[in-house]
Parts: C-alpha cells; sequence; structure tokens
C-alpha cells in the first residue's frame, strides 16, 4: 500500500509516518528528511538548498524529484509513505508516472486538516532527537526526562532552522499557493481521505489507520 501524506508545515505528517513505519513496517519518504541530510553533510546539493529551505520557500521541483526517484530505484517493493512530498502539481505528475513504471499505484491520500494558529503552536515547540529522528513538542509531548531522547537515549536534541514565524509564515503561503491545489487533483482521481489532524497523535493516528484497514 502507498499513500501520501498531505497537509501545511506541522500538521503531524512526520509524528504519523514514524507510527505508520513502527507498526505496519511501511517505508518513509520524506523530502524534508533527505533534503537536510544532503545540507548536514555539505554536498554540493545541499549547500545551494540550504538557503532556500531556511527562508521557507520551496526547493525545485527537478532536484526533489530526483531525490524520489533514487529512493524508489532503490527499493524493489512498496508501503511507501510519501510525506511533504508531492507538493506541486508538477511532482504530483512525476510521482505517478515513478510509481506506474514500478507497476506500482497509489492507494490513498490523506489530507491532515489543522488551523494556522494550532500550526504556529506546534512549529514553534517542536524539537527533534538529531541521531534517531524522533519528533517532540514541548508542551504536547515533551521527553521524560529533559534533555534526553525517550527512544535511543541521545542528548542531540535539536531545533530546526526554519522553525521560526517568520520561515513559517513563508512556508504557510508556499502551502497554500503550490501545494493546497493537490487537494482538488486528488479529489478528482478519488484518492483524497480527510482526517481531523487537531486530535491528540493517537486519535489521528486511529483515523488514519480506519482508512488503511478499509482499504
Ligand atoms: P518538511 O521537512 O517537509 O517540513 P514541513 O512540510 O514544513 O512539515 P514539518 O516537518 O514542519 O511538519 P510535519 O507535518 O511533519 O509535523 P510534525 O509531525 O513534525 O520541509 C522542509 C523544507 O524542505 C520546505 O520548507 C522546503 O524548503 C523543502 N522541501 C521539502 N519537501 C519539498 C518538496 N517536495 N518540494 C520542494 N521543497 C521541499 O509535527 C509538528 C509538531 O507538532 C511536533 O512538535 C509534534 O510533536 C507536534 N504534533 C504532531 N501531531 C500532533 C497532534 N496531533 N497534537 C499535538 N501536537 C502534535
Ligand atoms: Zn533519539
Amino acid at each position: 500500500m502507498n499513500i501520501i501524506l498531505l497537509g501545511p508545515p506541522g500538521a503531524g505528517k512526520g509524528t504519523q509516518a514514524r507510527i505508520l513505519v513502527e507498526e505496519r513496517g511501511m517505508i518513509q519518504l520524506s523530502t524534508g528528511d533527505m533534503l537536510r541530510e544532503a545540507k548536514s553533510s555539505g554536498t554540493e546539493m545541499g549547500n545551494l538548498v540550504a538557503d532556500v529551505m531556511a527562508r521557507g520557500q520551496l526547493v525545485t521541483d527537478e532536484i526533489v524529484i530526483g531525490l524520489i526517484e533514487e529512493k524508489l530505484n532503490a527499493e524493489s517493493g512498496g508501503g511507501f509513505i510519501f510525506d511533504g512530498f508531492p507538493r506541486t502539481l508538477a511532482q504530483a505528475d512525476a510521482l505517478g508516472e515513478l510509481l506506474e513504471r514500478k507497476g506500482q499505484k497509489l492507494d490513498a491520500v490523506i489530507e491532515m486538516r489543522v488551523d494556522d494558529v494550532a500550526l504556529v503552536r506546534r512549529i514553534t515547540g517542536r524539537f527533534t532527537c538529531g541521531n534517531c529522528g524522533e519528533v517532540y513538542h514541548d508542551d504536547t509531548k515533551p521527553t521524560a526526562k529533559e534533555g534526553v531522547c525517550d527512544v535511543c537515549g541521545s542528548t542531540d536534541l535539536q531545533r530546526r532552522a526554519d522553525d521560526n514565524e517568520e520561515s513559517l509564515r513563508q512556508r504557510l503561503m508556499e502551502y497554500y499557493k503550490k501545494t493546497s491545489p493537490l487537494i482538488g487533483y486528488y479529489h478528482a482521481k478519488g484518492s483524497l481521505r480527510a482526517v481531523d489532524g487537531l486530535g491528540e497523535i493517537d486519535a489521528v493516528a486511529n483515523e488514519i489507520r480506519g482508512i488503511l484497514d478499509r482499504g
């Protein structure tokens, strides 16, 4: 089963993707994580995208489609969770073609609905484990022991360079302008399913389970 988690910055895409990986052994493909990895390993492409990401703008379609194509070619099976991809109509078309070439299809596009006020709260309180990638929040998901990751025990807890109000404003603008048209695109294809992303993490996970189990 291949699915897209679609939603604005802070909607909870990464959080839910990690739950699905854990529960169903699906493969998370997050273009945001891939780009941050390229940035921290200092590759030419990573240096090229660093400023664009810090400002909250979208990286070019060519770069992200290339990243996804590489990952898809490297995997023999399926069960992909596309997290933060596609973000433009050109990316959506490219994904359709890439899956078709692999003899696969998209089973569901899950739109996570969260209002802007909640998004600001979520983004400004987020921190992540630099070692295992677990995502936390100052209020809604703190670590059990301050400064230590619950999952792997690392003390390398980080805040993202683009998690400030100014970049977030730009990321939201990019989302509404370039990514939200995908809601109509996938609705027309009959694959769109919406969930209320404002509920607690477990409640949202339950809604997603229901969608995937219904097929
Ligand atoms: P990316 O890394 O994809 O960031 P994003 O889309 O802005 O999404 P986030 O990771 O910020 O949020 P999320 O929905 O995963 O929320 P999370 O689960 O962490 O992209 C970053 C940048 O890379 C882009 O701006 C762009 O420059 C570039 N890029 C990436 N992909 C691209 C593409 N395809 N094309 C072009 N450019 C691309 O949750 C957020 C917080 O809320 C956490 O603290 C979490 O603990 C908390 N939380 C989660 N769920 C709940 C809940 N239900 N209740 C309470 N708190 C919750
Ligand atoms: Zn960790």
